[in-house]
C-alpha cells in the first residue's frame, strides 16, 4: 500500500529499510526515502509503520533474550528432579 503518494514510497518499502537497519526513526525515513518532506500528509501514518516495524524486529530479540536466560529451576514447583513420579 503506498502511504508516501508525493514520493511513491509504500509500506514495503519502509519495513523493509527498518529491518536492513537503514531507518530507526522518522528522521531517517524522511532523509533516506522523503516520506513527509513534501505534504507531510503521509507522516503519521509512516511513523505508525515505523513503530510497528520496529517492534517486529525487537520481539524476536526478547524471545531469544528470555530462551537464553530461562532455567528449569525458574518454574514453579520444578525441583530438577527429572526422574517421573511412581505411580
Ligand atoms: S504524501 Fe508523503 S510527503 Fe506528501
Amino acid at each position: 500500500m503506498y502511504v508516501c503518494l508525493c514520493h511513491a514510497v509504500t509500506d514495503q518499502q519502509i519495513e523493509k529499510a527498518v529491518r536492513k537497519g537503514s531507518v530507526s526513526s522518522v528522521r531517517d525515513l524522511q532523509q533516506t526515502l522523503g516520506v513527509g518532506t513534501t505534504c507531510g500528509k503521509c507522516a503519521c501514518e509512516a511513523r505508525d509503520i515505523l513503530q510497528a516495524a520496529s517492534r517486529k524486529i525487537e520481539e524476536p530479540g526478547l524471545l531469544a533474550s528470555a530462551i537464553a536466560t530461562w532455567s528449569p529451576s525458574v518454574v514453579p514447583g520444578n525441583t530438577g528432579n527429572d526422574a517421573q513420579p511412581a505411580l
